[in-house]
C-alpha cells in the first residue's frame, strides 16, 4: 500500500510524533509512506515528500510539523477534483489526515461524498473535538499556560496587581479552565459559561476585601466583551483571527476602571503551540499514530483514532466533527469553587 499523510490547521506539539508512529508501523508492514506538504494544499497542488526511515527518525520530541501545514479548504476553493485527481495520480491507496475540526471536517466530507480512503487523527491544542476525551497538543498548551500563570503570580503579588492572562481556544475554554484550575486562577472567563464583567469584578473585589491584594484572571480568546476590535479577515474555514480582537487588553482596562486595582495583561499567543510536546502528548500522539496506521491496514476508512478512558478506540469521522466539544458545567464548577 502507498499511504499518504498530511497535517492541517494550526500546528500543534506532537504532530511529528504522529508522523513517526504512522511511518514506523507502515514500514513494518511493508507499506510505503508519502508526506503531503502543507495540509490539504499539498493535495490541491500535488506537493509530495517521500518519507523513509531516515526522514522519520528523531521526530518524537520535535515541535511543529516536518510536513508544514495550512488552513486550505478544498471545498471553498473549488479544488475537490484536484484533491481526488492528485491523490490518484500519485498512486496513493490511503490517507492519514491529522487535524482538528476543519481538517477532519474536510476528510469526513470527502469520505461521505466520494468514498475517499481516509482515516483521522485528532489534533488541536483547543481540545474541542467530539468523540475523544483528549486531543494531542492540549496537554502541552495547558502545561505552558500553567507555567506562565505560576510566574505571573509572583510578579502580581510583588506589585499588588490584577494580572489578566489571555489564552487560546477558539470557540471553547478548555485551555483556560484547565490551566486556570492548575494555576489557581481567581477568575476564569470562557465563551461557554459567560459570567458577566460585573460578576468577575465582584469576585476580584471580594478576594481583595478578604485580605489578598493581587488576583489572576484567565480569559479565553473567544470570550465575548463589548468594544472588541473589528473582526479580521476570515480564513478559508470562515474563522476570524481572535488574537486580533484584544479581549485580554479590553478586559484589563475594564477591570482597572471598575475596581480601581492596577491591572496588566499578558497574551500568551503562539507560545502555547510552539516547541516540544509534553511526555503525555508524546505518548498520546504515538498511540494515535499506531492506531491510524492499523485502521489504514485494515481498510477501515472514515474512522478516527480516539481516546476513551484509557483506551485507544476508533470512532466515525462524522461523529467526531459533527459538533464541538465544549467545557461541561461540572468542569467549570470545579474552577468556580476558587473564584473570589
Ligand atoms: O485552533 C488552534 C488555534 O491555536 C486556536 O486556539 C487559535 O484561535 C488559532 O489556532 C490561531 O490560529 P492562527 O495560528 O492561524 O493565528
Amino acid at each position: 500500500m502507498k499511504v499518504g499523510i498530511l497535517t492541517g490547521g494550526g500546528d500543534c506539539p506532537g504532530l511529528n510524533a504522529v508522523i513517526r508512529a504512522v511511518a514506523r508501523r507502515c514500514f513494518e508492514r511493508g507499506h510505503e509512506v508519502v508526506g503531503i506538504r502543507a495540509g490539504w494544499r499539498g493535495l490541491v497542488e500535488a506537493k509530495f515528500l517521500p518519507l523513509g526511515p531516515r526522514e522519520t527518525t528523531g521526530l518524537l520530541p520535535r515541535g511543529g510539523t516536518i510536513l508544514g501545514t495550512s488552513r486550505t479548504n478544498p471545498y471553498t476553493t473549488d479544488a475537490v477534483e484536484a484533491v481526488l485527481g492528485n491523490f490518484e495520480s500519485e498512486g496513493l491507496d490511503a490517507l492519514v489526515a491529522v487535524g482538528g475540526e476543519d481538517t477532519l471536517g474536510v476528510a469526513a466530507k470527502l469520505h461521505a461524498e466520494h468514498g475517499f480512503p481516509v482515516v483521522g487523527v485528532p489534533k488541536t491544542i483547543d481540545n474541542d473535538l467530539s468523540a475523544t476525551d483528549y486531543t494531542f497538543g492540549f496537554d502541552t498548551a495547558v502545561f505552558i499556560c500553567t507555567e506562565a500563570i505560576d510566574r505571573l503570580h509572583t510578579t502580581a503579588e510583588s506589585h499588588n496587581r490584577v494580572m489578566v492572562v489571555e489564552v487560546m481556544g477558539r470557540h471553547t475554554g478548555w485551555i483556560a479552565v484547565m490551566s486556570g484550575i492548575a494555576g489557581g486562577a481567581d477568575v476564569i472567563l470562557i465563551p461557554e459559561h459567560p459570567i458577566s464583567l460585573d460578576e468577575a469584578c465582584a469576585d476580584i473585589r471580594h478576594r481583595h476585601e478578604r485580605g489578598k491584594d493581587f488576583s489572576i484572571v484567565v480569559v479565553s480568546e473567544g470570550y465575548e466583551l463589548e468594544g472588541l476590535a473589528d473582526e479580521s479577515e476570515l480564513d478559508e474555514f470562515g474563522h476570524v483571527r481572535l488574537s486580533e480582537r484584544g479581549v485580554g487588553a479590553r478586559l484589563a482596562q475594564e477591570i482597572e476602571q471598575r475596581t480601581g486595582y492596577e491591572t496588566r495583561v499578558t497574551v500568551l499567543g503562539h507560545v502555547q503551540r510552539g516547541g516540544s510536546p509534553t511526555p503525555r502528548d508524546r505518548v498520546l500522539a504515538t498511540r494515535y499514530g499506531l492506531k491510524a496506521a492499523d485502521l489504514v491496514h485494515e481498510g477501515r476508512f472514515g474512522r478516527m483514532a480516539a481516546l476513551q478512558g484509557d483506551a485507544i478506540v476508533d470512532v466515525s469521522l462524522e461523529e467526531a466533527t459533527a459538533e464541538l466539544k465544549t467545557v461541561p458545567d461540572d468542569w467549570y464548577q470545579v474552577a468556580r469553587a476558587f473564584f473570589g
